[in-house]
């Protein structure tokens, strides 16, 4: 069967990194491209990351720059989740491989005039913003997308930037309603699925039991990045938040939810970027996300683990 294609876009990030090197270790795969948001931080250290972590890979794809801001909004990011750089807790040296030039929209645009329709995944794991804006630009292309599988949102867990708003709808809620609303198979994977699937003392042992350089970082990077939900949900170990997009498409059967209608609340400020979900179907709002709420994490972590482990 012929892999998959997919375009990852993103804003490393060490989780974002972790989905990259997931998908670029998966043979079901063919990563088109990467292309970075600003979110977590800037887009100059996001495109950075993102280089970073290809290269860390040892099989190159092409990376290039998206948008630098939302569509309305001033960019908030989150170091004081993933660090200054982005991808604090592990020493990697600036990368070689060089930003391709193109703009990242112009990519998603032309990418999906040229492959065959219906047969491109878009995997957002940051804000919204590229993917918005290309449908915006081109609304020709919108029907060519073959599914889009995203990171974000919640609803029974609220929110993780606001009480609300989970950080990647919260950045740009008029990108994310934009991409809610644009009709094509559209699969959220939030909170309400990715706080079960925590980065355990012994499941980032076994990165770093790994003996290799790619399981050094990865393991590096989660001692990191758990810092933050470990603090404020005094969990063992954060959730691995993007990296189940990419499982999602390797093994959907680690992953529950329901089709239900789910819309994003873009006038409020004080619910600004939250995701409402109709979970109990009381509305008579047309369904259009998949929802997922449950992830089997040691079937989800032994795919990372094997995955990786292959770098
Ligand atoms: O809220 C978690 C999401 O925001 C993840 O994608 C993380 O990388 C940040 O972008
Ligand atoms: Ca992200």
């Amino acid at each position: 069967m012929a892999p998959r294609k997919i375009i990852i876009d993103t804003d490393p990030g060490q989780d974002d990194a972790v989905a990259i090197l997931l998908a670029l270790a998966s043979p079901e795969l063919q990563v088109l491209s990467v292309t970075a948001v600003a979110g977590n931080v800037p887009l100059a250290r996001t495109e950075r990351n993102a280089r970073v972590a290809v290269e860390l890979s040892g099989r190159p794809v092409p990376v290039m720059a998206g948008c630098d801001r939302p569509l309305r909004r001033p960019l908030e990011t989150a170091e004081h989740v993933h660090g200054k750089t982005g991808l604090d807790g592990a020493d990697l040296p600036e990368p070689t491989l060089p930003l391709d030039p193109r703009h990242a929209v112009d990519f998603i645009i032309d990418t999906l005039h040229e492959e065959p329709a219906g047969t491109v995944t878009l995997c957002v794991l940051g804000p919204l913003t590229n993917v918005a804006t290309a449908f915006l630009r081109a609304p020709e292309v919108v029907d060519r997308v073959q599914e889009i599988v995203l990171m974000g949102g919640g609803f029974f867990e609220g929110g993780n930037i606001t009480p609300a708003a989970e950080f990647n709808i919260y950045v740009d809620p008029e990108a994310a309603d934009i991409v809610f609303r644009c009709g094509r198979p559209l699969t959220i994977v939030p909170l309400d699925c990715t706080h079960k699937a925590l980065t355990t003392r012994a499941r980032v042992e076994r990165f770093r039991a790994m003996g290799t350089r790619v399981g050094e970082a990865v393991a590096g990077w989660l001692d990191f990045f758990e810092r933050f939900d470990v603090q404020k949900y005094g969990s063992d170990g954060g959730p691995l938040h993007d990296p189940c997009v990419i499982a999602y498409l390797l093994r959907p059967e680690l992953f529950g939810g329901r089709l239900i209608n789910v819309e994003v609340e873009t006038t409020s400020e004080l619910t600004r970027g939250m995701t409402v979900a109709d979970w109990w179907r009381v509305t008579k709002r047309a369904p259009n996300a998949t929802f997922l709420r449950d992830v089997n994490a040691e079937g989800y972590f032994a795919l990372l683990a094997e995955r990786i482990g292959t770098l």
